[in-house]
């Protein structure tokens, strides 16, 4: 006989039990007689109909019939038995009779369900790495946005408007800017350089800070180049600040990272905000500068025994014209900068030879990581 919704005349909570208990019995009995798509909808709909299916029934039989000290323990007694139902229902599937497994009991031969353990992605490791050597040294972090105006990722940095330093870094804008001053356009930043002028405007000096984040440029995606990347800036203001003390920081921080036995060389280069401005090399780490690799040519340093990590140099007074009213009269205060790519880093470090790896949530790739 197919399972009515009786009318409650008792409320005691053993009595609701026995009801709850009936009214799953059958619900699961039903469920398991499910034979085709047909069944299970109207195995579905007999239940759950908002319009007069069983639980709705049941609200009305049950709940508004509950003389008002009953109410709240049938409310809540209903609640369950209606999460139960709903339950039942949403496993009901088109069966043969036979099913042995209602969703009440459990195959515990079955093998148990594994959750796999998250870990940092390698690039968020080896920025945290960095981060960390220049922590022990004293720094702290800061951080900017991704969505920079032309002002700060440019024009603040010592590249005017115009000036053919600007083409270094084919930068992506952001449309629809056109009516607003050149300074104010939008654009996603192309390094993390600007975010020198936003701490400088907040901090007075002295200042020892390092800022990773992410970068745009207009790359097309290859092995070696992705249209977004990350970068790690550090800056350095005080009083009589020199070249020399850009060179003792950056040789240590390079022999904390790569160990103690690198070496580090510096080549003049020019970057618009910084005076003089110099590209920092490290022997290579995977042939330990020899540029050859067993009888072969070693790939990562194109056989020189030499790896570009980074671009630095001492602050450009031009720059620091920009926020000399915060305590940065270029007469009185001098400082370094360096930036590093950290995706370039993290690629050397693991020995992957291609970029996208690391952007393409391929969890085959990322679990070698964990
Ligand atoms: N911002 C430069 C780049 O992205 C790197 C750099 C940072 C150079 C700080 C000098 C000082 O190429």
């Amino acid at each position: 006989m197919a399972y009515t919704v009786p009318k409650l005349t008792d409320y005691s909570p053993a009595s609701l039990e026995k009801a709850a208990a009936e009214c799953i019995a059958a619900c699961q009995t039903e469920s398991r007689e499910v034979r085709s798509d047909a069944d299970l909808k109207s195995f579905r709909d007999r239940w759950m109909a908002r319009k007069n299916g069983i639980l709705t029934q049941i609200n009305g039989l049950w709940l508004k019939g509950a003389p008002k000290e009953a109410k709240r323990e049938a409310g809540m007694r209903v609640n369950q038995l209606k999460a139960r139902i709903t339950e039942i229902v949403e496993a009901a599937h088109v069966g043969d009779g036979t099913a042995a497994l209602t969703s009440e009991s459990a195959d515990i031969s079955l093998p148990g369900i594994r959750r796999p353990i998250g870990a940092e992605h390698p690039v968020i490791k080896t920025q945290n790495e960095i981060v960390a050597v220049f922590q022990r040294l004293g720094y702290s972090v800061a951080e900017g946005p991704v969505v920079e105006t032309d002002y700060y990722n440019f024009e603040a940095l010592n590249f005017p408007p115009n000036h053919p330093a600007r083409d270094t870094q084919d930068t992506l804008f952001i449309a629809g800017q056109e009516s607003k001053p050149q300074r104010e356009r939008l654009l996603l930043r192309t390094h993390t350089s600007p975010v020198q002028i936003r701490t400088m405007e907040k901090m007075r000096p002295p200042i020892r800070i390092v800022i990773p984040g992410k970068v745009h440029r207009n790359d097309p995606p290859d092995a070696s180049h992705s249209p977004m990347f990350h970068q790690i800036e550090g800056l350095a203001v005080d009083t009589d600040i020199t070249f020399g003390d850009l060179k003792g920081t950056l040789d240590h921080a390079m022999k904390a990272l790569f160990g103690s036995s690198v070496k580090t060389h510096f080549r003049p280069s020019f970057f618009p905000f910084t005076e003089p401005s110099a590209e920092l090399y490290v022997t290579c780490f995977i042939c330990g500068g020899s540029g050859k690799r067993g009888d072969g040519p070693c790939r990562p340093c194109k056989q020189t025994g030499w790896i570009e990590v980074l671009g630095c140099g001492m602050v450009d007074p031009n720059v620091f014209e920009f926020v000399k009213d915060n305590g940065y009269d270029p007469k009185r205060v001098s400082g370094f900068a360096f930036g590093m790519g950290v995706d370039r880093l993290a690629l050397l470090k693991y020995g992957v030879d291609d970029i996208q790896l690391f952007f393409q949530g391929d969890v085959r790739f990322l679990e070698q990581f964990g």
